[in-house]
């Protein structure tokens, strides 16, 4: 059975970096997968001067993200064929009745029997215009087919916002016609944490406080900011990567165990697991528990590059994090008093994300000689890149007496050679299509993100101790960022291109 009705997928913001490096690949990908319905189009609207031939052109036949094969010459062509435009003028706020009638003329055209997707790729300040004018001209009804809004990230910029927003949006949409894209939950490796904690039966008995020691989260990246230094100085770490990606992965690591694999239910453990992370709001306790940095130039890969403050659109005085540490607890009965170390930067070593859960060392010490790294398992969940699931766990060391030393068990997902994994746009396309939001974000559920992060922008933003720790380009964050975690313990710095550098500085 086809699962994917007829539809129409009208994408605002078309003219944007989005729908070329990410919507458009995507679904072309799904097109020459065959995932699309034979019965499906793309409206592309922006304020550019265009019409489709030209659009199609831009979005499909040069675009450099669809890579141009012998095989797929035929299907490029073919598939432009289904993508159309229109062009809104000057404005995101105008009347929406022509837009209307192109869409009427199109649903009739391409049969997609009134069923239509709204993707909003445009910047957030627009999410509750572009809502508004749909209301008004009848777009947001469902007439015989249905309606449904995909609204890009960031959702909002601190918990106020993102309330209103939500509420902005609910003015004209139902919850459950809403799908807030979270791109790290279209990633296969971040469902597979879903995967591998209930559909094993070896790892969900360890899965609490009597045998975690502690749970660290990383996600690294070696770029820097790019073109996007006028976005990222408002936004810095905790807003653009924290508050979203990585709570998603935290609420993933946490969450009990669902009744079922329904989205909502799901979705209601997941918002659960958020409300649990215990709010930090003593000024002692954030300085004690978060670390911010920001990177100077550097090395990374071989190349040199600018500090932060020297890239384009960024504050020269700017203190905005590139990187951020953050320990916490979460306060239920599975996790008291297990600390979760979650870090994100730009200008890392390498790009990866991973989870690392540690277990406690055995209760019972036989053999003492053994450095405690080596006593302690560790199950490594590589979310990206070269991505699998890595145990490490003792072996003796041929001969004699008891020497422990660590030894692998790797599995890697490009073991699954016959398997192609779906882009993370791909797989999120593909689910709201089908009306599947389990891997979109709740209301409550962003809400309950910011509510977290919110005290510590705070405490960063206006808190005099709140200082900013440089850090080479090149290496994995400011020295100190160990000292957060307890004990013995360091980040793991996984990767090829480790250094050993630099020390830390303040800068003021
Ligand atoms: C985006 C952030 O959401 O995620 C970017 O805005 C970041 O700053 C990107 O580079 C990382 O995504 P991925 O899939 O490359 O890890």
């Amino acid at each position: 059975m086809d699962k994917t009705s007829p539809q129409l997928l009208i994408i605002f913001g078309a003219s944007g970096d989005l729908t070329e490096r990410k919507l458009m690949p995507a679904l072309f990908s799904l097109y020459q997968a065959n995932h699309l319905p034979k019965k499906f189009a793309v409206l592309g609207i922006s304020r550019s001067d265009a019409d489709d031939a030209s659009f199609r052109e831009q979005a499909v036949l040069k675009n450099k993200h669809i890579p141009e094969t012998i095989k797929n010459h035929g299907l490029r062509k073919s598939f432009a064929e289904l993508v159309f435009y229109f062009d809104l003028g000057d404005s995101y706020d105008v009347d929406y009745s022509a837009l209307r009638d192109r869409i009427a003329a199109l649903n009739k055209s391409q049969k997609t029997e009134g069923n239509f997707i709204f993707y909003l790729s445009t910047p957030p300040s627009l999410y509750e215009t572009i809502a508004r004018n749909l209301n008004a001209a009848g777009l947001t009804t469902e007439n015989g087919g249905w309606t449904r809004l995909i609204v890009e990230k960031p959702f909002g910029y601190d918990l106020a916002s993102a309330h209103q927003l939500n509420l902005n949006l609910q003015k004209y949409f139902q919850e459950s016609q809403i799908y807030r894209i979270d791109h790290y939950l279209g990633k296969e490796t971040v469902q597979n944490l879903l995967v591998t904690r209930f559909a094993n039966s070896i790892f969900e008995p360890l899965w609490n406080r009597n045998y975690i020691r502690h749970v660290e989260i990383t996600s690294a990246e070696s770029v820097g900011v790019e073109n996007r230094g006028g976005y990222y100085d408002s936004s810095g770490a905790l807003r653009d990567m924290f508050q979203n990606h990585l709570l998603q992965i935290v609420s993933l690591v946490v969450m009990e165990p669902p009744i079922g694999s329904e989205p909502e239910e799901i979705r209601n453990e997941k918002v659960k697991a958020l409300k649990s992370l215990r709010i930090m709001r003593d000024p002692e306790i954030l300085n004690k528990n978060t670390i911010r940095g920001q990177y100077l130039a550097g090395e990374c890969n071989g190349e040199t590059v600018v500090g932060y403050r020297q890239e384009k659109g960024v504050d020269p005085n700017s203190k905005t994090e590139t990187y951020a540490a953050i320990k916490f607890y979460v306060d239920n009965w599975r996790w008291a008093d297990v600390p979760f170390y979650v870090r994100t930067a730009k200008r890392m070593p390498t790009k990866v994300t991973e989870v690392v859960i540690h277990f406690k060392t055995p209760h019972h010490q036989i053999f003492k000689n053994s450095l405690v790294q080596n006593k302690d398992n560790k199950l490594i969940i590589r979310i990206q890149p070269n991505e699998g699931i890595l145990v490490k766990f003792g072996v003796k060391v041929p001969g004699q007496g008891f020497e422990v030393a660590r030894a692998n068990l790797d599995f890697y997902y490009s073991d699954l050679a016959d398997q192609k994994i779906m882009e993370a746009y791909e797989r999120l396309l593909l689910d709201a299509m089908q009306g599947d939001a389990t891997l979109y974000a709740r209301a409550d559920e962003v809400e309950a993100a910011w509510e977290f992060v919110d005290p510590i922008v705070e405490f960063w933003q206006k808190d005099p101790h709140a200082v900013t720790f440089g850090y080479s380009a090149g290496v994995w964050g400011p020295k100190n960022a160990d000292d957060l975690i307890e004990g013995n313990y360091t980040w793991r710095n996984p990767g090829e291109h480790l250094t050993d550098d630099p020390g830390f500085c303040v800068i003021t």
